[in-house]
Parts: C-alpha cells; structure tokens; sequence
C-alpha cells in the first residue's frame, strides 16, 4: 500500500484490508513509535469534524510525525485555490494529504495532482477511514468478520456505502433498511453485490427496519441528515421516522448483538438514548478504533515498516 491512495474503501483489496485490521491490532498493543518520524500529514477539510481531525492528529504524533489542519475558510478549496493548485503545492510542503471534501470528484481531482499520498477523511461518497474502525471494531467484539450478519438502519448515505462495501469484501452479509429514495446508490449496491459474490457475503437492500435486524450480529445507524444536507433536515425526519433504532427494534437483533454509530449523534432522532447508552453499544471503543485504524493506515501508506 506504499505510496497509494485511499479515497474508497475498494482502493485495497480485502487481503490489503485484513492486513490494516491485523496492523492496526498490533499498533494498539504497542503504543507510541518512531515509524513516520520527520513526515508531515496535511489535514485539508471543507467540513466540521471531531473524530477525524483528532485521531489523525494524534495518529501522526504517536507514530512520530507531525500534522497540520488547514480549516474550511483557510484552504478555500474550489474557491480561493483550485483543488489542483492545492494538491500540488501542498505536494512540496508534506507527505500526506488527508482531505474532507463535499464532492467525491474533488478527491480524484486533489490524487490526480498530488505527487503525495491523499487519503478521503470523508466526501459526499464516502467514509473508508469510518469503515476501517468499523471492521475493526467487529472484529474486536466478536473475534471475526466472515458469516456476520451487519444490519444498517437508515440513511444510504458515505458511512453506508463504505461499510456496504467493507463488509462485502470480508465475506459479511450486509442488510441495509431504508425509505424509499433514500438507499444506497445502484453502484455502490452493485459493486457491493459483486464483492460480496467473490468472498461468501450477500448484500439485501429493504425498507422494513424489523426485517434487516432480525437475528443480526451488528446493529448501525448514521444521521439522517448528513453535513451539507442541512436544508433537507425537515423533510428527512417525515421520512426517516419510522427507522429509529430503539430497544424494541434491537431486542429482534441476537442477543449478545452490538450497537454501533459513527457519531456524531443525535438521540431521539435515529437512536433513542437508551441503545445508544446501554448494554449494546459500543460505539466510544468504536471511536477509539479510528485512532488505531488511521495509524495503521497511515503507517502502511507512508512507511516501509509496520512497527508490527
Ligand atoms: N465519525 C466521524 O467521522 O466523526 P467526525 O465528523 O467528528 O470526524
Ligand atoms: N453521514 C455523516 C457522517 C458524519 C461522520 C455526514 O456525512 O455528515
């Protein structure tokens, strides 16, 4: 994965993606590196963010190296500067640049021009370093991936598509429940169909939330909003309002299942407060998991050595 991209989840191969998880376990027993000593990571976001900006701040500094955060209004990306401009100036300045776009294109336009390494700190499209911590996270809580059952409630939305598509590279079976209009993209479900053909999973797309978590081992939902969709909010609760996930809907879900949610969250809204803050949820070792994740992303992407 030296010297690659990572805008969508697919850009490794799910034996580059078992390696992430396996290098990512091995950083988290170890603690503080030396590996990516004297590299500069360039955060370059046109959206708000907690978790991302964070952990991949503090990936770089446990690993050695050094971060910048350019905000919104500071790059100006498409606006002050071309994404073009700012992927190659950028290219003389650091060894990395991890962007948070709208638009998936501009992704492509910043890789297409970067002589770095960009990697997609989410867009419009996707989330893969989301899907990351979440594939690590499963397999953490329930000792492996292949045959699980992961149900999604809700929006077919970056974290949905990412996590579709992870989960059907590593032989899970992957239920989406979603209103009408609001599930995944055809390509994404294509894709994700023939991915999950190749490793034993299956995809089924649904509109009955009950359905999709029956006996499932992993229960997830998102936002029905998501950043940049602030003026649909309204509308989207009307729709969205039969797909909360609540005690009752995770009791059809196995017993020892676990709860999860990228967050931010909004309780009451998608997730009542009492699942997201009982027994099943795992969702702040799940927050955690981004941390490792990006090390070992970052580590397999910037250095010859894993430190594992
Ligand atoms: N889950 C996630 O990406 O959170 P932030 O938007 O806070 O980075
Ligand atoms: N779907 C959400 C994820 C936030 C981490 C959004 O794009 O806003």
């Amino acid at each position: 994965m030296r010297g690659r991209d990572f805008i969508s989840i697919t850009d490794v191969t799910s034996q580059e993606l078992d390696t992430v998880l396996q290098t990512a376990m091995g950083l988290k027993d170890k603690g503080r590196q030396t590996l990516l000593a004297g590299k500069t990571l360039a955060l370059v976001f046109e959206k708000p963010s907690l978790r991302t900006r964070v952990s991949f701040h503090v990936a770089m500094r446990h690993l050695g190296g050094d971060c910048i955060y350019l905000s919104p209004p500071e790059v100006g990306l498409g606006e002050r500067e071309t994404p073009a401009d700012v992927a190659r100036v950028l290219s003389r300045y650091v060894d990395c640049i991890a962007a948070r776009t709208f638009k998936t294109e501009t992704q492509s336009e910043l890789a297409a021009h970067a002589t770095v390494p960009v990697i997609n700190a989410l867009s419009d499209g996707e989330h893969p370093c989301q899907a990351l911590a979440d594939m690590l996270t499963v397999r953490e809580k329930k000792g492996g991936l292949r045959g699980l059952t992961l149900a999604f409630i809700g929006d077919g939305n970056n974290v949905a598509n990412s996590l579709s598509l992870a989960a059907a590279m590593s032989g899970m079976h992957f239920r989406i429940a979603s209103p009408e209009e609001y599930g995944l993209p055809g390509d994404i479900r294509a894709r994700a169909s023939e991915l999950a053909e190749a490793s034993g999973g299956s995809l089924k797309a649904m509109h009955n939330p009950a359905e999709a978590v029956a006996d499932a081992d992993v229960v997830y939902t998102d936002v029905w909003t998501s950043m940049g969709q602030e003026h649909e909010a309204s509308q989207r609760k009307e729709y969205f309002a039969g797909y909360k996930v609540d005690a009752k809907l995770v009791a059809e879900a196995k017993p020892d299942a676990i709860f999860m949610h990228d967050l931010p969250a909004h309780r009451g809204e998608e997730v009542s407060g009492d699942v997201i803050d009982g027994p099943h949820s795992v969702v702040f070792d799940q927050a955690e998991n981004r941390l490792h994740a990006q090390k070992a992303l970052l580590a397999l992407i910037l250095s010859d050595e894993t430190g594992s």
